[in-house]
């Protein structure tokens, strides 16, 4: 943890994680979700069941997080103390484009601030944005051969209206060098603000499906 991730998180919205997660965790995580029947459509389960699943144990999701410096970068983000809520965790499969399911869609543009906001059809009225941080990790390496994230390195404060969300409008409004999609490899994490945009990134040619936890973290 540096300043560096300090100053990009605050400046661009997202910060990259190099090389911080246990790489045992994960890939015994990965493999033991194999035997997982992930729920058709969303193709995400919930943090706070993988104990009772029989894939890993709390402690061990819990002790992933266990990094130098992480906690004073959460709350310096927030700020404020932060406090991790596995029912509002993820562990999410992502599906190369030759492997996906029928009626399975990968996640469009969208800011995770939005979670439990209740909008209108009005696009000048936007609710309140969740004050809440992602810290997103995948259980292998991704962006490459799987698919991995994309998103806007822009700080936004608040939540825009779904009628702006789509990819040509969004593309219209932020400078190309904004849009990222990054190659993670394994131990490597995103962390980013409640009103930064991102989306699933995947190409026609990958090959191989991804694996990701997601961890949020509230205001205690
Ligand atoms: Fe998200």
């Amino acid at each position: 943890m540096s300043y560096t991730n300090m100053q990009s998180l605050s400046e661009q919205g997202v910060t990259l994680l190099t090389g911080l997660f246990c790489p045992g965790i994960l890939t015994r995580l990965k493999n033991s979700a194999g035997t997982l029947g992930f729920p058709a459509i969303s193709y995400a389960v919930p943090l706070n069941a993988l104990e009772a699943a029989g894939i890993v144990s709390i402690a061990e999701l819990l002790a992933l997080l266990e990094i130098d410096g992480l906690t004073d970068l959460l709350s310096a983000a927030l700020p404020g103390p932060v406090q991790c809520d596995l029912q509002h965790s993820w562990l999410r499969k992502r599906f190369a484009p030759q492997n996906a399911p029928r009626l399975y869609q990968p996640n469009t543009w969208h800011q995770d601030g939005g979670l439990g906001a209740s909008f209108t059809p009005d696009p000048a009225s936007v609710p309140p944005m969740n004050r809440l941080l992602t810290c997103w990790i995948p259980l292998q390496d991704c962006g490459r051969d799987s698919p991995g994230l994309e998103l806007i390195r822009e700080p936004l404060d608040g939540l825009l209206h779904y009628t702006e969300l789509d990819d040509l409008r969004l593309r219209q409004s932020f400078a190309p060098d904004r849009f990222w999609a990054p190659e993670l490899e394994l131990g490597d994490g995103l962390l980013f603000l409640p009103g930064t945009l991102h989306r699933t990134h995947v190409r026609p040619e990958m090959e191989q499906d991804r694996l990701s936890l997601e961890y949020r973290f509230f205001p205690v």
